[in-house]
């Protein structure tokens, strides 16, 4: 891989040591859902192997409607999360908290509609205020990522979870202020979450926004054309999102008909804003079948030449790393040694059994948070 991608830089005022993202990826095995206790060390790990930014795994608000099984942000969360800030700093590093909600990804789960992203009846359509007040949590969330020490936040906008199911129409039904027949009328709630975090976190302050399209086997695209993308991504980056982050399978694949722009490079052309690129980045297999237990990569080096020529062609700013990061902190410390053969090839799929994760689901549902 290219040294110059290697070297410092700054980006949405962020100074990183490289150009390599850890993007977001659930801790598997939290502790009562807290951090894990080798999760900071989990990051440092991956400073020292090269990324300049983590993104951390998506956190859980303090909503009653916002429940999983993973890590929370809420009491008494606060001191492992400001160890892991404190920690990925100290190290040179950058670290962002992403601000998720679960939403229709669970049964019973709140949503715009009680719909999930496929348009399957899942769970409850949320109140107004529910709606209002999930805006305040946002915000309020944002406000405590940067209290305990991150260097910025990402809003999780992406395949199925809350913001995501909002911009869809179909799952989107809502006939008030926060649903209508258009995109531009569906992002209206990822909109007001984006101004209230702004407002919350105040100029200088990172705010990252996950964005994806759902696969064409789940629902129809959000953004139908680049039209579409371009007004809908324009109004994230005006309401003050500074970096757009693409939550695709495959970086290279072409996001519209007729062009070869992936959507990586769509909303970096139709924004102007910075924007991080991954997705099978030295991997041969989706992300779906190595979930399922399938192997991690095989030919890790094929893929990075075109990698660059995107890179140069102005496709994106940042380079996110999933699976290869997981499994290996070394491996881009392997990958510029040109070490191919001494890279780790397997994920290990969860181990959680299903009665493992009913339970702890169960008990997220009862540690609910008593506020909002
Ligand atoms: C175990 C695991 C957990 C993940 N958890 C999250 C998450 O919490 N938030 C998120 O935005 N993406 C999550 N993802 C998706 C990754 O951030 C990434 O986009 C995806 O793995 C594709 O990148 P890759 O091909 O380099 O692995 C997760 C992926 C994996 C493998």
């Amino acid at each position: 891989m290219r040294d110059s991608f290697f070297q410092p830089c700054t980006v949405a005022n962020l100074q990183l040591p490289t150009r390599f993202v850890m993007s977001a990826m659930q801790d598997r095995r939290p502790e009562d859902l807290l951090p894990s206790t080798e999760l900071a060390q989990h990051y440092a790990d991956r400073i020292a192997g090269g990324i300049g930014l983590i993104v951390t795994q998506g956190t859980t608000m303090d909503h009653p409607t916002s429940v999983s099984p993973y890590a929370r942000l809420y009491p008494p969360a606060y001191d492992a999360w400001r160890r892991c800030a404190e920690t990925v700093r100290e190290r040179g590093g950058q670290i962002a908290m992403q601000l998720w909600h679960e939403s229709a990804m669970r049964p019973g789960g709140f949503s715009p509609s009680g719909l999930a992203f496929s348009g399957a009846t899942t769970g409850e359509a949320l109140s107004t205020t529910q709606i209002e007040e999930l805006i305040e949590v946002y915000a309020a969330s944002a406000a405590r990522a940067k209290a305990l020490g991150f260097s910025g936040v990402e809003l999780h906008g992406g395949h199925g979870y809350l913001l995501g199911l909002f911009a869809s129409g179909t799952s989107n039904k809502r006939t008030d202020e926060w649903g209508g027949d258009t995109v531009e009328a569906r992002m209206r709630f990822p909109l007001a979450v984006t101004r209230a975090v702004r407002k919350a976190v105040g100029p200088d302050f990172p705010i990252l926004y996950r964005i994806s399209q759902p696969s064409p086997v789940t629902a129809p695209k959000i953004f139908r054309n680049p039209g579409e993308l371009a007004t809908n991504a324009g109004a994230l980056v005006a309401a003050g999102v500074d970096m757009l982050d693409v939550l695709a399978p495959r970086f290279w694949e072409p996001e519209f008909e007729g062009e070869d722009l992936g959507l990586n490079a769509w909303l970096k052309r139709c924004t102007g804003a910075p924007v991080i690129s991954g997705g099978s980045i030295g991997l041969s297999h989706d992300l779906m079948s190595v979930l399922t237990g399938g192997k991690a990569f095989s030919t890790a080096h094929e893929g990075f030449a075109e990698l660059e020529r995107r890179f140069d062609r102005g496709d994106f700013d940042l380079i996110a790393l999933g699976r290869p990061i997981l499994v290996d902190p070394e491996f881009l410390v392997k990958i510029r040694a040109g070490r191919f053969d001494a890279l780790k090839q397997t994920y290990e799929k969860d181990d959680i059994s299903s009665e493992a994760r009913t339970a702890r689901l169960a008990k997220a549902r009862q540690a609910a948070p008593a506020s909002g």
